[in-house]
């Protein structure tokens, strides 16, 4: 069973989920992303992550045909590119992102990373949005603290659900100040290349810890990352057996000592570097 995370503005959602970047790129690999996707839903997956960038909107019409007949027990997130972010432009980018679904709302719809657009603009297309039915939640993605605090002072920004943002073992930067800023306003995190885009660091304390358990060290990290406070995980996986490990690392239970030796195997900075994006 998937647990679930409760954030800003009533936002309910599972903690874990299935991404989809660079899926529906390429025509002859559809049919096993769908079959990916499909496996998922069967395992209990009811979150999945794309958005209008990826494939050019193939990636939205591939997850569409996955999802056929069971819409209604779904958490679907997509995104808008910030060149598409002004106030009717994010309008017709969600309308687009729908259409390609096969849906008529997206359960949270997010700013891919921030634009020239000012975000007072995203904001209130996202609130008109929300007042049509059209998206349950919004928030946004690849924004730092700078960027957070100018959003919290925008009308709407009170009500940015999460914020995804590439966050792993290797890569725990946020953890120093974007984190516990989120986590003080209700803000989620949504931990993107959880698993560093397959091409995860393997220091000896991972490599000991996934030994411990039996269990492959991609499902260390994931069990890693779904142990923290207020962070939703979204692996992406197209084999069958990458999408059975990840779903089965949610049942993994690490420990303090656990937690330890995977902390001192990947240490956090100290010092505050900008932002890191895929
Ligand atoms: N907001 C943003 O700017 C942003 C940026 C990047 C990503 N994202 C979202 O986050 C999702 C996940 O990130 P990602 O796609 O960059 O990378 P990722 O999830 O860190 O890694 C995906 C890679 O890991 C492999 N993999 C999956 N499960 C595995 C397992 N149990 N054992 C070994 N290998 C495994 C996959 O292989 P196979 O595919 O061959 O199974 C794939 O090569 C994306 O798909 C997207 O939805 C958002």
């Amino acid at each position: 069973m998937i647990p679930t995370r409760q954030f800003a503005a009533g936002c309910v959602m599972p903690a874990f989920g299935l991404g989809t970047w660079r899926m529906g790129e390429d025509p002859t690999r559809r049919r096993d992303e769908v079959a990916a996707l499909r496996l998922g839903l069967d395992l209990g997956v009811t979150l999945i992550d794309t958005a209008e960038m990826y494939g050019d909107g193939q990636a939205e019409e591939m997850v569409a045909e996955a999802v056929a007949g069971r819409r209604d027990q779904l958490f679907l997130v997509s995104k808008v590119l910030p060149h598409n972010a002004d106030r009717t432009g994010t309008i017709r980018a969600a309308e687009g992102s729908l259409r390609r679904l096969g849906t008529d709302r997206i359960d949270l719809y997010l700013l891919h990373w921030r634009g020239r657009f000012p975000l007072a603009e995203t904001l209130a297309a996202f609130m008109d949005l929300r007042r049509q039915g059209k998206i349950r939640f919004f928030g946004v993605s690849n924004f730092d603290v700078n960027d957070m605090e100018e959003l919290a002072a925008v009308a709407g920004g009170g009500d940015v659900a999460v914020n995804q943002i590439l966050y792993n073992p290797a890569c725990r930067g946020p953890e120093r100040r974007l984190m516990p800023w989120c986590r003080r306003r209700g803000v989620g995190i949504m931990a993107y290349s959880p698993l560093e885009q397959g091409r995860l660091s393997r220091p000896p304390g991972l490599v000991d810890t996934a030994a411990r358990h039996g269990v492959s060290q991609e499902q260390v990290v994931l069990a890693w990352l779904l142990g923290r406070d207020g962070v939703v995980v979204i692996p992406k996986a197209t084999r069958a057996d990458h999408v059975r490990a990840d779903i089965a690392a949610v049942g993994l239970r690490l420990d303090e000592e656990d937690r330890r030796r995977l902390e001192k195997a990947f240490p956090l900075p100290d010092f505050d570097g900008p932002l890191a994006t895929a």
